[in-house]
């Protein structure tokens, strides 16, 4: 018999949610965000499921975009933080590889190499992060020196990335929203170019809250994962269906005593006499180990808080008044019926950290 802790990976959700961003912005094009191994789901897996449908992947770097080719993946890959050197200028030109341009070395790179095809660059404008970007003072002279080199494409896109769009009417997010439409129409102004600028600024928070942010390519990431990255229950997130539901078993179970203690450190002492279930699942295989008791868990539809600290390949769970628990029986971790964020609270972070510190070892099971 296998160990049981599994994280299955749905198929329909994940088109379902990749729907859920064509269909708020239905004039949009999407660049599928799939860094980071897909947020932890599985890049391959996911970028297989997704290739009819979007219309170009979003990676963080060239190991990324390459992992995707070698397994059959032919869509464009834009590679969001840009060359990290020279050579994977040559590296993007054969495989097809779209780039973020944000610094002068990076535009250097790619004005002094020898392309054999045009390289579709997007260049990158710091509205406010302050993190990635070219100044918007710079952005008509790069602009310039990218549209009159022969090794670029003419449809430049021009890009930003928000700071603080998942808080709900944040003023920083309208800033930065006009600082660069302005920069838009200055640009195509002063350059008198006739064709229209092709623009992106939404990521996931952006498509789900920010309207008037959705331009000619979305960037959608964590909400194709089925959570939403803003408040609770707020803008469009209760129509997306999360794609990860991590499982395991009950394999042990025992009573303990008013004032016991269980696990390492006895950090959790029994307020009455109790159950508890043992689990296999633990910081080894992603579930967070700084999750607080009373970190909930689901076992047969009811909720079982943590009870005691998070081991490697195990946790302890109160199923005290849970009815009929038996060894062997399923426990969600997060997923359906419990959201990855609520968990990550319990945890100090957030559903994005959660998700993508899956590490290999937890299987990966694709279903419907
Ligand atoms: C440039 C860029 N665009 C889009 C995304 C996707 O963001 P989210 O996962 O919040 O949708 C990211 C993620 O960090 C990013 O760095």
């Amino acid at each position: 018999m296998a160990r049981p802790a599994k994280a299955l990976i749905s198929k329909s959700a994940l088109r379902h949610n990749f729907k859920v961003a064509q269909q708020l912005a239905p004039n949009s094009n999407n660049v599928a965000i799939i860094k980071a191994n897909a947020y932890g789901h599985g890049a391959v897996v996911v970028a297989q499921i997704l290739e009819q449908d979007v219309q170009a992947f979003g990676v963080a770097c060239i190991e990324e975009a390459l992992e995707l080719r070698v397994a059959g993946i032919n869509k464009p890959i834009l590679l969001l933080e840009g060359f990290f050197s020279q050579e994977e200028v040559a590296i993007a030109d054969k495989m097809n590889f779209w780039t973020m341009v944000e610094n002068q070395q990076q535009l250097d790179w790619i004005l002094t190499a020898q392309c054999s095809n045009s390289l579709k660059v997007w260049l990158k404008v710091d509205t406010g992060m302050h993190r990635l970007g070219v100044q918007p003072a710079e952005v008509e002279s790069f602009y310039q020196q990218l549209h009159s080199s022969n090794n670029v494409d003419k449809a430049i896109v021009l890009t930003t990335h928000f700071a603080s769009a998942d808080e709900s009417d944040s003023p920083s997010t309208k800033k930065q929203i006009n600082l660069f439409t302005d920069i838009k129409q200055s640009l195509k102004a002063s350059l008198n170019l006739g064709e229209d600028i092709v623009t992106s600024m939404a990521n996931s928070a952006g498509i789900l809250a920010w309207p008037q942010a959705h331009c000619d390519w979305n960037r959608p990431g964590f909400m194709l994962y089925g959570n939403s990255p803003l408040d609770r229950n707020t803008s469009n997130g209760d129509m997306l269906k999360p794609v990860m539901t991590l499982l395991s078993e009950i394999i042990s179970l025992r009573e303990v005593k008013s004032g016991e203690q269980v696990g390492y450190g006895g950090n959790w002492t029994a307020k009455r006499d109790s159950k508890i279930a043992t689990v296999a699942i633990g910081y080894g295989d992603g579930y967070p180990r700084i999750a607080k008791n009373g970190t909930p868990t689901l076992v047969n539809g009811s909720v079982a808080p943590l009870a005691g600290r998070v081991s490697m390949d195990m946790i302890t769970i109160d199923v005290t008044d849970i009815f009929d628990v038996k060894i062997g029986d399923e426990v969600t971790l997060w997923g359906n019926s419990l959201p990855v964020n609520e968990v990550a609270e319990h945890a100090s972070t957030i559903g994005y950290e959660a998700l993508t510190r899956m590490p290999l070892r937890t299987k990966r099971i694709i279903v419907d």
